[in-house]
């Protein structure tokens, strides 16, 4: 989300005659687009804000600004605790950064912006295969752990002609595969519903593959899984996170489903999209998750055998209902925790992969592999990395392989065709 918002920003910023530089040192305008998810995200944030305070000193023309979470979280407080910041705005502002450049220091844009998804944004993409595209903004669901609603504000959908006009241009473009994003893709509701609009974006000739993330459980309908089953373009692959495998703690969080619940919607998706890839999200460590809830995490891992997982410990943020809950957990049981998902969940990544060895697969090819570049890189529809030993200049093309080596977080093949 922040990538493709940092793409909208050089969107505006080229309109008004910049250009991009790898050398902060020669840059007349510094943006951090910020994340604030995790308390690591903000940590981060901060030292390379003072590491960037030196520039100023060099060029007391360089203009610095903060965007993002961490922008909308903390306002004019950032520009208090680093007096060279010029100016600082929200996600829901990105539209006005040009008016921002050209009036004088101090400005702080953290208001609600009505019309962001009437608003069509400048988008300058890397030149390549993919490209991402919004459909919606912001998330009402108020998970207790999250600050997402806090800092992007209520759900808003664009109007999908919008969206439609902007995937053809992606198509003209020579874009092969677009992402749909979202914090919450299938609550999008505009004119049509989310299986109703990846019907219509199927229909753009020149893009072969829609991806979209992040879908929450409790909106994902059999209409849906008809959609990714029955629609050409629209890919085997879904990225629904689970958070947790204890009715307890999903309670805690304000998830809406239990677990049972959420195994009914993959058996569903598994059954009605044969070969499907599934993608989830756990926290480990929640406030008050006692050693029996994390392992019915871990059992719910090992009954629902994802293709990959991002864990992540949870962090306490500020302002959400989960720092008040009793029972916060000490940094070492979470960091315990957490490693023993991730390696179960190891073995499990390769054991899914380890399947598809000697099976042919289509692959978009993406590129030379950033890890080997004697060979070509691409995805399967399933969205797994495939490299094949050739430097062909195949970018943009679909082609077949067949898998002959799977490892945990890539597949080696050959060329068929
Ligand atoms: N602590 C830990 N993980 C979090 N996530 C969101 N908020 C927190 C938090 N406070 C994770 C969730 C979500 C993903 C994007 O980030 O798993 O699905
Ligand atoms: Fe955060 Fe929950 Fe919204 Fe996802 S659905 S952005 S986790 S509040």
């Amino acid at each position: 989300m922040n990538v493709h918002d940092t793409e909208k920003m050089f969107g505006v910023l080229k309109n008004i005659g910049y250009s991009n530089t790898d050398n902060p040192g020669k840059a007349d305008l510094i943006i951090f687009n910020t994340c604030s998810i995790r308390q690591k995200a903000e940590q981060k944030f901060y030292s390379e804000l003072g590491r960037i305070k030196s520039y100023k000193k060099n060029r007391p023309n360089l203009r610095i600004a903060v965007a993002g979470c961490i922008a909308q979280r903390e306002g004019k407080k950032i520009i208090k605790k680093a007096s060279y910041v010029d100016f600082v705005f929200g996600p829901q502002n990105i539209h006005k950064l040009a008016d921002f450049i050209s009036s004088s220091n101090g400005t702080v844009a953290v208001s609600d912006n009505p019309y962001l998804a009437l608003i069509d944004l400048p988008v300058q993409r890397e030149a390549g295969v993919r490209a991402w595209v919004t459909i919606m903004y912001g998330c009402n669901n108020f998970c207790s752990y999250c600050v997402v609603p806090y800092t992007r504000g209520r759900e808003k959908s664009r109007p999908s002609e919008h969206i439609y006009a902007e995937v053809s241009e992606i198509a003209e473009k020579g874009y092969k595969e677009i992402t749909l994003l979202g914090q919450n893709v299938n609550s999008y509701q505009s004119d049509l519903n989310f299986p109703g609009l990846l019907k219509k974006l199927n229909r753009v000739g020149g893009i072969e593959r829609i991806r979209f993330v992040t879908s929450h459980p409790k909106d994902l309908s059999p209409e849906l899984a008809d959609a990714i089953a029955e629609l050409s373009k629209v890919c085997e692959n879904i990225h629904l996170p689970l958070q947790s495998g204890s009715d307890n703690i999903l309670k805690l969080m304000n998830r809406v489903y239990s677990y049972d619940i959420y195994r009914d919607k993959v058996i569903l998706l598994r059954e009605k999209v044969p070969g499907i890839s599934i993608t989830s999200d756990i926290i480990a460590g929640f406030p008050g998750e006692t050693e029996e809830d994390h392992i019915r995490t871990t059992d719910a891992l090992k009954e629902m055998q994802f293709d990959g997982i991002f864990a992540f410990k949870f962090s306490t943020r500020p302002g959400t209902a989960a720092a008040k809950i009793e029972g916060h957990l000490p940094e070492n049981v979470k960091s315990e925790r957490l490693a023993e998902i991730l390696s179960l969940q190891d073995d499990i990544t390769l054991r899914r992969n380890l399947l598809l060895e000697n099976t042919q697969q289509e692959i978009l090819i993406e590129g030379i592999s950033d890890t080997d570049k004697s060979r070509l890189a691409g995805r399967t529809r399933t969205n797994k990395i495939v490299t094949i030993p050739e430097t062909d200049k195949l970018r943009g093309a679909i082609i077949k392989v067949e898998i002959k080596k799977a490892r945990k977080h890539s597949l080696e093949g050959i060329r068929l065709t």
